[in-house]
């Protein structure tokens, strides 16, 4: 992999170990495009990923996370994008997968001119890819890119946005929660139940909350101790422990990862107590293959991208103007998503993340046809979301102080079908690389044709309050139901 973050000629790039170019495996597994974006002057440094665009614009969240490696974050986003494309599929939304990462220390190294580069850079990808908050990233700062790019959802109230979108995650997996009991154990109720959530950020407070509402019992841990200290205080009667070994080593009835992904590994699946997994973490199996151990054990993994999809759900809701009512409605549907899904796994005979990855790639294969089709994997992801003259504060931009300098360069053949190096000047001292794994003009006749499901041509996100041909969103669902 050629390593495009190599050359820094101002020095102002945060200091990260750069590796050897290795192709990392999940290079391989379908990207249709793969973006670096580099900004000397403010140190950014980001891949934005887009798995499939077969249902729509790619939605799917930032991360900003200080990972030791290039190949960490590219190996991240890959897997995060992916899981973004069969959440959205099973979601039911007209949107395809899609996710960013910036690499560095939010503490340190998030600025406001750092975000406008990064916005600069999702506007040049003309809609393709819309982002939102993740691990790192805050409603503000979605408020920030939004400067320079319509493309952003995950906004505050107070600029046309959501706000958090922990908010209806968090309702999702309470939901998610209530369907898995009624699956194990015959009764949604959590009363009495032991609930051990591990990480108690913006996801796991929220959902701890929840749970306290419905009477279950709740331990926590965090390797933060202000966000251990936080839920406490607004409930006293959670216990905590010192980390996942003491966490699992409690009798718990249920385990809910709300932390980094990878949480069920070999180790923590070995020493479960628990009945049901179900939890707010992306990509909570460590790799492939544990969700039949799991199975094996007895213990009912709720698919982390189906329950955890209320949050997309919140940012989606966005595009047609936020509506909280219709949005925690649609986020509640969750229990009824996942009682259909675990009751078809039963009926399959294997375990329910095998079903609901079946389930998405038919939803977004069916869509895509042969062009952009979603490969099944086992076990899906493996490891741990034109210029424009409008700004969200209504100031024209100078739009034209953008050029595309060069297109259409191959590097390279590192594991995708075809890799395409495009430099295109954002502003002075900006470049962007993008690496298309797909064939090139079956995407452009793939964003031509009108949007089967929405009405609406892929790519081509309404104004706020417009529909397209079919309607908006909110109504292409209403019309479904
Ligand atoms: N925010 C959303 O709307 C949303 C939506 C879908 C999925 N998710 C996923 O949910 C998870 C949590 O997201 P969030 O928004 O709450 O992030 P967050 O950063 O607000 O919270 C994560 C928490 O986990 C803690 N943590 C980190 N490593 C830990 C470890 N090893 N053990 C225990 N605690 C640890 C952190 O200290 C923090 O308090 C992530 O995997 C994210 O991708 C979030």
């Amino acid at each position: 992999m050629t390593n495009v973050f190599a050359s820094n000629p101002h020095g102002s790039v945060p200091a990260y170990p750069q590796d050897t170019p290795t192709p990392s495996p999940t290079a391989r597994s379908g990207h249709e495009q793969v973006v670096f974006c580099q900004d000397t002057q403010t140190g950014l440094r980001a891949i934005i990923a887009i798995y499939s665009t077969a249902l729509g614009p790619a939605l799917g969240g930032t991360r900003f996370f200080p990972y030791p490696t290039e190949d960490a974050a590219l190996s991240d986003v890959l897997n995060l994008s992916r899981a973004m494309t069969y959440k959205n599929a099973l979601a039911d939304l007209d949107l395809g997968g899609g996710k960013a990462v910036i690499i560095g220390d939010p503490a340190k190294h998030k600025s406001e001119a750092l975000l406008r580069a990064y916005g600069r850079f999702i506007e040049s990808l003309g809609g393709r890819y819309i982002t939102a908050c993740d691990i790192g990233t805050y409603s503000e700062d979605m408020d920030i890119v939004a400067r320079e790019s319509r493309h952003v959802t995950g906004r505050t109230v107070l600029n046309g946005g959501g706000g958090d979108s922990s908010m209806l995650t968090a309702v999702g997996v309470f939901h998610g929660m209530r369907a898995a009991a009624e699956h194990a154990w015959g009764s949604a109720s959590l009363e009495d139940r032991v609930v051990g959530v591990e990480g108690v950020g913006k996801v796991g407070y929220r959902l701890v909350a929840h749970l306290i509402d419905a009477g279950a019992r709740v331990v926590i841990c965090d390797v933060s101790s202000d966000a251990v200290r936080r839920v406490q205080a607004a409930h006293p009667g959670v216990a905590a422990v010192g980390g996942r070994a003491e966490l699992l080593a409690r009798q718990l009835d249920i385990y809910s990862p709300c932390a980094m992904g990878g949480a069920l590994n070999d180790d923590t699946v070995a020493a479960l107590s628990a009945r049901i997994v179900c939890g707010g973490a992306n990509n909570q199996l460590a790799h492939p293959g544990l969700e039949k151990v799991l199975a094996d054990r007895g213990i009912l993994y709720a698919p982390d991208y189906l329950v955890n999809a209320g949050g997309v759900i919140q940012v989606a809701d966005e595009l047609s103007g936020f509506n909280a009512e219709r949005a925690t409605a649609r986020a509640e549907q969750i229990f009824v998503a996942a009682k259909k899904i675990f009751a078809l796994a039963d009926e399959e005979g294997g375990p329910a993340r095998r079903t609901a990855d079946g389930r998405s790639w038919q939803v977004a294969g069916h869509l895509a046809g042969p062009l952009t089709r979603i490969r099944p994997t086992p076990a899906g992801p493996s490891v741990d979301t034109d210029s424009h003259s409008n700004s969200t504060d209504g100031r024209t931009r100078a739009a034209g102080k953008r050029s595309r300098r060069k297109a259409g360069t191959v590097i390279e053949a590192c594991g995708l079908e075809r890799v395409v190096l495009q430099e295109v000047e954002i502003r002075r001292g900006s470049t962007m690389c993008t690496k298309s794994a797909s064939s090139v003009a079956g995407n452009r006749a793939l964003f031509k044709a009108p949007h089967v499901r929405g009405g609406r041509a892929n790519g081509a996100r309404p104004s706020q309050g417009q529909a397209g041909k079919g309607g908006t969103p909110a109504q292409v669902q209403q019309r479904r139901h």
